[in-house]
């Protein structure tokens, strides 16, 4: 399994590191034999497997149910699993606590929260000093879609684009062991991977970043219709899928399932009462 170390020598290395997220047993399973690098448990679960419209309505417990089947399924793979919305806002003690319970009950190796204000650089500092690895995540940073008025590309102008760079440096400063970026233009994260001596995770952030991450459904089309720019499809699971059940359907219909091979058979002198 990778860890944090490893993970910091990747970038050295000049390997890519690769992170798919995944929100079950047996899609941890798939993404664990895959070989991929870390896993993801993301708040997109929200969205992907909850069928909610955004991040917002995920809680602590969506989280600790969905990062237990996922460290069950890639007991191999370091998994980092997402502090929802607001579960790190109302009090340092409260941000604790949260964490917790989050980091124990499902056996993940770090966790990830979004932002770079100076509350959340005292969440990452204090969660790191207790022991808990913290990824960082900024630019779109979904739990505040609310506040940014829709799903857009952040940094491009000179202002956000330094503070941008401030912020990754002040998450690194503060004990973070990795950042995700999300949703900037390719150079400012292309300079911001070269700042850090932590690994950047890119997500519609260009091919400069120290890895990449993408979501497991995206990645599949699987149980998902509208996909971002930034994806790259490489299966059609809706396809497939559509298709298998339909043929199943038409053969359940037309007595040609279940076969003879798929039923079971009396012992040879074994009569059944007539009907009464
Ligand atoms: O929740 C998620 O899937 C994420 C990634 C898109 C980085 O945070
Ligand atoms: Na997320």
């Amino acid at each position: 399994m990778k860890n944090t170390i490893s993970l910091k020598n990747m970038k050295y290395d000049k390997e890519k590191i690769t992170m798919v997220t995944a929100y079950d047993y047996p899609s941890a399973k798939l993404v664990e034999q895959a070989n991929v690098d870390m896993i993801l448990v993301g708040d997109s679960l929200g969205m992907v497997v909850l069928g909610y419209e955004s991040t917002i309505q995920v809680t602590v417990d969506d989280m600790i149910h969905h990062g237990k089947a996922v460290t069950r399924g890639a007991p191999n793979t370091f998994v980092v699993v997402d502090m929802p919305f607001m579960s790190y806002h109302i009090s340092l003690e409260d941000s604790m606590k949260q964490a917790k319970r989050i980091f124990q009950e499902t056996g993940a190796q770090a966790l990830k929260v979004e932002g770079g204000s100076p509350e959340i650089l005292t969440v990452v500092q204090r969660l790191t000093n207790a022991g808990i690895p913290i990824v960082a995540h900024i630019g779109l940073t979904p739990q505040s879609v609310n506040v940014f008025g829709g799903f857009k590309v952040q940094g491009k102008d000179q202002e956000s684009a330094e503070k941008l760079i401030h912020d990754a440096e002040a998450l690194q400063a503060h004990g973070a062991i990795a950042c995700v970026l999300e949703c900037v233009p390719k150079q400012l994260a292309a300079t911001i991977t070269s700042r850090l001596t932590i690994p950047t995770i890119g997500i519609g952030a260009g091919v400069d970043c120290d890895g990449q991450v993408l979501v497991y459904h995206d990645l599949l089309q699987y149980g998902v219709d509208r996909l971002a720019k930034f994806v790259k499809t490489y299966a059609d699971v809706n396809q497939v899928t559509k298709h298998a059940i339909s043929e199943y359907v038409a053969d359940v219909k037309a007595n040609n399932f279940p076969e003879e091979k798929h039923s079971y058979l009396l012992d040879p002198n074994t009569v059944l009462p007539e009907k009464m």
